[in-house]
Formats: structure tokens, C-alpha cells, sequence
């Protein structure tokens, strides 16, 4: 069994994950309206893989045999001042995750759960992946604030480079969408 103490902590974490789900829709519905596609596009993608994690997160404590129990979460911000204002608010939300997910591994440490603290590894290098692209693209984005053309022609660019799925990722309950 995992240590009590990193259960509880991950339940939490699974409402992060959601909560952060549920922001990348909401600014992915805004740069929408706004006929931003391809930014549109990346967040709508980026709100697939948060709700991915959480699922990993409730596939874990299933497959650990510990209580799953699925938090409720705040609304997230909608209105935005400009195209920057969402960008900075996910790289916000980034590293505010990064710092959750190594508090995460630090209380399995602590609490001598070598299998919870190795669970967390893939997050732990999933997240210097996050920060580091929602920090390129903010670059992208403050460059682009008076043409945003920019920004949509450089991820269309991103798109059509990248993106193999993981085989080293955690398996998520239900399958990972
Ligand atoms: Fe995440
Ligand atoms: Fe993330």
C-alpha cells in the first residue's frame, strides 16, 4: 500500500490535474472565438493530456489498491485582455504544477514509498517538458501581440514536426483519450 499521507495528496493532485483541464478548455474556447485556430487547437490539446494525468493518477491508486476519491474544482479564468494574457497565466500554471508534482515525490521519499516516488519520475520530467514549451510559446506570443498570424503560423509549423506518442508514460485508467 502507499504511504496514507502521499494518497491524500495525490487525490489533491488529481483535482489540479482536472482544474488544469478545465482552464486549457476555457482558453482554448477563448483564442476560438476569437478565430485563433491553431492556438485554439494546442490548448484543446493540452486540456486532453491534463485530464490524461489525473487519469494516470487514478489508474496508480486503483492499481495500488488505495482509496480513489475525485475532488471537485473551481471554475477557471475565462475573459482575457489580449492574446499574451492566457499564455502567461498556463506557464503560471505550469510551474505551480512542477512545484505540486515535487512536493509529491518529496512526501513519498520521506515517507519510504520507493514505488509512489518512482511513479512520480515521469511527472517530474513531463513537467520540465510543459514549462519549457509554455515558455517558448509565450516568447512566440509576446512577439506576435500586434500579428498574431505569427504565433498561428508557427504552431501549425510545430504541428506538422511533432509530437510521438510516449510508450514510457503511466497507463491511464480507461486508456488515455
Ligand atoms: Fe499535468
Ligand atoms: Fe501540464
Amino acid at each position: 500500500m502507499p504511504a496514507a499521507r502521499f494518497v491524500e495528496r495525490l487525490n489533491e493532485q488529481i483535482g489540479h490535474e482536472f482544474a488544469a483541464s478545465q482552464q486549457y478548455v476555457a482558453i482554448a474556447a477563448h483564442y476560438d472565438a476569437e478565430t485563433l485556430p491553431q492556438l485554439a487547437q494546442a490548448f484543446y490539446a493540452q486540456a486532453v493530456e491534463e485530464r490524461n494525468h489525473a487519469m494516470m493518477m487514478v489508474q496508480y491508486l486503483i492499481d495500488a489498491d488505495a482509496d480513489v476519491r475525485i475532488p471537485g474544482v473551481a471554475a477557471p479564468q475565462a475573459g482575457f485582455g489580449d492574446i499574451v494574457a492566457p499564455v502567461a497565466l498556463a506557464l503560471e500554471q505550469e510551474r505551480r504544477v512542477s512545484d505540486q508534482i515535487a512536493a509529491l515525490a518529496g512526501i513519498a521519499r520521506e515517507e519510504g514509498d520507493y514505488a509512489s516516488e518512482q511513479f512520480m519520475q515521469w511527472f517530474i520530467k513531463e513537467q520540465i517538458e510543459e514549462v519549457a514549451s509554455m515558455s517558448a510559446l509565450l516568447t512566440v506570443v509576446e512577439r506576435s501581440k500586434d500579428v498574431p498570424m505569427e504565433v498561428e503560423q508557427y504552431l501549425a509549423r510545430e504541428r506538422a514536426t511533432g509530437g510521438a506518442a510516449d510508450p514510457t508514460a503511466p497507463m491511464a485508467a480507461g486508456g488515455a483519450l
